[in-house]
């Protein structure tokens, strides 16, 4: 019997180290990696290019997206930051997302990341992390990504702490799938770690799922 293809959920706030953590997995398993928080800003990108406000009904915009709209280079913009995390707050716009990113993985299995992949999206993922880092942690590599080595400190800082406790604030209090960690999630906190040292502990867990399969 083939054992039905390995599905990996990584959940988290913004700017945790998600991402890396889920490609570089992805990459180690030789398996795809899928990136829903695009999805949400391909979304708001839509509506912000046809002159709606991204706080307004989202959900023509999000059955219409097409895959070239994920291949954008402009969707890691602070505007985009917000209006992603405005139209995410919207129960139709996800319900017309999900089946998207289900399909993705029924076939081959997959890295996913985003903020309710253990929970609602895949909630039978065979290995499922939540990767947090302090507001701090998570401003100043945020702030690294887009600017390099430019420093961040004083009331630039404050600021970008500011944004991305607002932006925790309304992912975990919508009521539609919020950012909670799941039951069975193992939680990583990655202030302090490496890219690799967090993938070694990954690769760790997801090995001993691989023991027990
Ligand atoms: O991971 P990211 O910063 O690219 O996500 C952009 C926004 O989309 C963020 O506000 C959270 C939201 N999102 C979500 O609600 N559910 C997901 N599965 C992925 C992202």
């Amino acid at each position: 019997m083939t054992a039905r293809p390995l599905v990996i959920a990584v959940d988290g706030p913004a700017a945790a180290g998600k991402g890396t953590l889920a490609k570089a997995l992805a990459a180690k398993l030789g398996l795809p990696y899928l990136d829903t928080g695009l999805l949400y800003r391909a979304v708001a990108r839509r509506m912000v290019n046809a002159g709606l406000d991204p706080a307004g009904d989202a959900s023509v915009e999000a059955q219409a997206l097409q895959q070239q709209d994920l291949a954008r280079s402009d969707l890691r913009v602070p505007e985009i930051d917000r209006g992603a995390s405005l139209v995410a707050a919207q129960p139709a716009v996800r319900a017309a997302l999900l089946d998207r990113q289900r399909v993705f993985a029924s076939e081959t299995g997959a890295v996913v990341d985003g903020r309710d992949i253990g929970t609602v999206v895949f909630p039978d993922a065979d290995v499922k992390f939540f990767i947090t880092a302090s507001p701090r942690t998570r401003a100043l590599r945020r702030h690294r990504q887009v600017a390099g080595e430019t420093p961040l400190e004083g009331s630039a800082l404050d600021a970008a702490v500011s944004e991305i406790v607002a932006r925790d604030a309304r992912d975990s209090s919508r009521e539609t799938a919020p950012l909670v960690q799941a039951a069975d999630a193992v939680l990583i906190e990655t202030d302090g770690l490496s890219a690799a040292e967090v993938l070694d502990k990954a690769g760790e867990i997801v090995a001993l799922h691989h023991t027990r399969r």
